[in-house]
């Protein structure tokens, strides 16, 4: 069932077929997009018959009456959850913080300041250049360029599902999305600004000053700054994967209807079953997904519904190299945590090439050669990561599994014109 307010916004969209602006987000069924489409993206709508796809992501683009009719618009300062996609079974109103709830005018902040270059010293880099939605919210490369093109030494992790996380960055030194947000503006070689120069840049926008000041009752500062971008990337969510429909049918498939069975257990076994025929993984990726979880043991820590442990395991990556990254060691300096870096998540992984966290392995065949031979010998490296003695053939259907398995659902998320 469609929430009505999507309904009537598909069907006024429909007769302005120029109103792209928003359309991708309509796709989506979810309470999120239901209550965006409800409010303010009608009012916006309205007036951008007359822009095209190059105002994206530029400023003064978006005009301050329309910024005004949108922070107007019923629905827009009430808080919203997202709905959880398939698969995904923590209750995302249990890791929204209490005092950041979500809001469409706040995720619409959110959403400008992401792709908003002027974040940046020299106006040249947002956090969408490191994090494209096109590249699945990664920029697909070994480690990103900053500013004045320097590199650091890490490969930029996709945006996806981080409300999920119980931690940020690769050795987990941010403790909340809030805190991560900040973080990449004053960071030297990422935006190479302060986020006390961001926030004055922003009180001297008309557009920004009016929304910071009707969302969060003041003017832009680090903290509005960093609850906005949050709240944002909150809402970027990803699941319904044929993985999880498998998952979702798997305590079924043995089981018969019996006559007895109560309808509403009936219905949903049907819909879980009927769910995975629709999206059926093929064999070769069934057999992947059983070398997944038992000979290859990759579900020792990618595992549970965002595909990982949230803990941090030295695998050996870049210890080929004459200095390698330590890691979480930095953040705790407890030498156990030595080369240790966090499980990331595998959904989409298909999408966000190359892998490991300096972007070593060009490709998920990489990957799986890199446990088959057992990691990289250092004195620090997990006892998890042992050799595998996969075949060619096992290792084939480890990454179908991957590529075909794991790619799902992504809150659709279009590029906004900006104050
Ligand atoms: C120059 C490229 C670059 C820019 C710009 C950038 N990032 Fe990142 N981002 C990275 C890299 C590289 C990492 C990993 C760093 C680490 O773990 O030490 C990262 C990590 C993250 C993470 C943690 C993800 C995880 O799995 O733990 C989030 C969230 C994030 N960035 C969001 C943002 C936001 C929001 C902005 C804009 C304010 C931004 N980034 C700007 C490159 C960039
Ligand atoms: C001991 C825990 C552990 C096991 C077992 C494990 N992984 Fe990992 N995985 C990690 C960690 C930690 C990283 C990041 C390592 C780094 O960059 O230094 C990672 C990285 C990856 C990446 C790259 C992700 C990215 O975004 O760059 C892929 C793909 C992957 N693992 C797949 C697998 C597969 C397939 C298996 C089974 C053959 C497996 N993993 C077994 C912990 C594990």
């Amino acid at each position: 069932m469609q929430p009505r307010a999507t309904l009537r916004y598909k069907r006024w969209l429909e007769s302005n077929p120029r109103c792209s602006d928003e359309v991708a987000i309509v796709k989506s069924t979810s309470a999120f997009s239901a209550i965006l489409s409800a409010g303010l993206f009608i009012v916006a709508c309205q007036s951008l018959v007359s822009s095209s796809s190059d105002d994206r992501a530029q400023p003064g683009t978006l005009s301050f009456d329309e910024i005004e009719a949108r922070l107007a618009a019923p629905g827009a300062h009430v808080a919203f959850v997202p709905t959880e996609p398939l698969g995904i079974s923590t209750r995302f109103a249990s890791v929204i913080p209490l005092d950041n709830p979500l809001t469409p005018a706040k995720v619409e902040l959110g959403r400008q300041l992401y792709f908003d270059k002027r974040l940046s010293l020299d106006q040249t880099v947002s956090c969408a250049t490191c994090h494209d939605p096109q590249k699945g919210w990664t920029d697909n490369l070994p480690v990103s360029s900053g500013i004045k093109g320097q590199k650091g030494g890490r490969s930029a992790p996709t945006v996806i599902n981080r409300l999920l996380g119980k931690s940020q960055f690769w050795d987990g030194r941010a403790a909340t999305l809030e805190e991560q947000a900040v973080g990449p503006i004053g960071n030297p070689i990422e935006m190479g600004f302060t986020t006390e120069g961001a926030a004055q840049r922003l009180n001297s926008i008309p557009g920004y000053r009016v929304q910071f000041e009707r969302v969060f009752g003041g003017a832009a500062s680090p903290e509005f700054i960093g609850k906005a971008i949050a709240a944002f990337e909150r809402g970027i969510v990803s699941g319904a994967n044929k993985n999880d429909y498998y998952e979702a049918a798997l305590p079924y498939f043995d089981r018969e209807i019996e006559a007895d069975d109560e309808p509403e257990f009936k219905a949903k076994v049907e819909k879980a079953l009927d769910g995975e025929k629709a999206h059926r993984m093929s064999e070769a990726a069934e057999r992947g997904r059983a070398l997944y979880f038992g000979k290859a043991s990759c579900s020792l820590c990618h595992v549970g519904e965002d595909l990982t442990d949230e803990l941090f395991h030295n695998l050996g990556v870049g210890f080929d190299q004459p200095k390698p990254d330590l890691g979480r060691f930095d953040k705790t300096g407890i030498e156990a945590d030595k080369g240790a870096f966090r499980t990331p998540t595998l959904r989409n992984i298909a999408l966000t090439a190359p892998y490991m966290h300096d972007g070593s392995a060009k490709t998920l065949m990489d990957v799986v050669e890199h446990y088959d031979k057992g990691g990289i010998a250092n004195p620090w490296l997990s006892n998890k990561i042992v050799p595998l003695k996969l075949t060619p053939e096992e290792k084939q259907d480890l990454v179908t599994f991957m590529e075909e398995a794991l790619t799902g659902s992504i809150t659709p998320v279009e590029v906004p014109r900006l104050p």
